[in-house]
């Protein structure tokens, strides 16, 4: 991918599938978002969005161990170390199952973004689609949001309402639902880069 020095600087962090990671680096091959993608990092080696990412010819890296808090801080330390490097501002959530701490949060204050598959503050937590379905309300749909110290929490970016219909299966929801990350994400990234004079 060509370098584009003036675009944001962006990592993403990703657990398993990373559709949506894959979703915003064709918006970015596609010159449909203007940023840079540093590399994108792991908690699990396993993660399959890790060989995606790899096949398309993206620095990826492996932060995995999170069992105590002293492994925490440690990982941590890895990352903002890997940030620094690369230079990289914002840190772009994409799946990513692993609770940042407090004091990471704190140091990259405003420059953390995440996207969640509920309106929140209604249904946080990792069965978020789930959850809203067996729930019963008639909408539910996607947050994308600035990350703060608190879990699937902070200054909402951008929401999409997604209508939960007569006959609707948790299966046919969730396809919905990611489809309309896939777009949101990218549409949201590129308006909070433009307010930051980068896009
Ligand atoms: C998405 O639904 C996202 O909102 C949530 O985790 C899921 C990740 O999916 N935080 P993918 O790995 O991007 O396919």
């Amino acid at each position: 991918m060509a370098s584009h020095p003036s675009f944001p600087r962006i990592a993403i962090l990703i657990s398993g599938k990373g559709s949506n990671m894959h979703a915003l680096t064709d918006a970015v091959r596609n010159g449909k978002l203007n940023a840079e993608i540093t590399f994108v990092g792991s908690d699990k080696a396993e993660a399959s969005g890790l060989h995606t990412a790899q096949g398309k010819g993206l620095d990826t890296a492996l932060f995995s161990n999170w069992s105590t808090a002293e492994h925490r801080a440690n990982t941590e330390k890895e990352l903002l170390r890997k940030l620094k490097t690369t230079q990289t501002e914002w840190l772009i959530l994409a799946g990513f199952m692993r609770i940042l701490s407090p004091a990471f949060v704190k140091n990259m204050t405003g420059r953390i973004v995440n996207i969640h598959p509920s309106l929140l503050p209604s249904f946080p937590g990792a069965h978020a689609i789930e959850d809203a379905f067996n729930y019963g309300v008639k909408y539910t749909g996607v947050t994308v949001h600035l990350v703060d110290e608190q879990v699937d929490h902070g200054p909402i970016l951008a929401q999409s309402v997604i209508p939960i219909e007569d006959g609707e299966t948790l299966a046919s929801l969730t396809a919905k639902i990611h489809q309309e990350e896939h777009c949101l994400y990218a549409a949201t990234l590129k308006h909070l880069f433009s307010n930051k004079g980068g896009n």
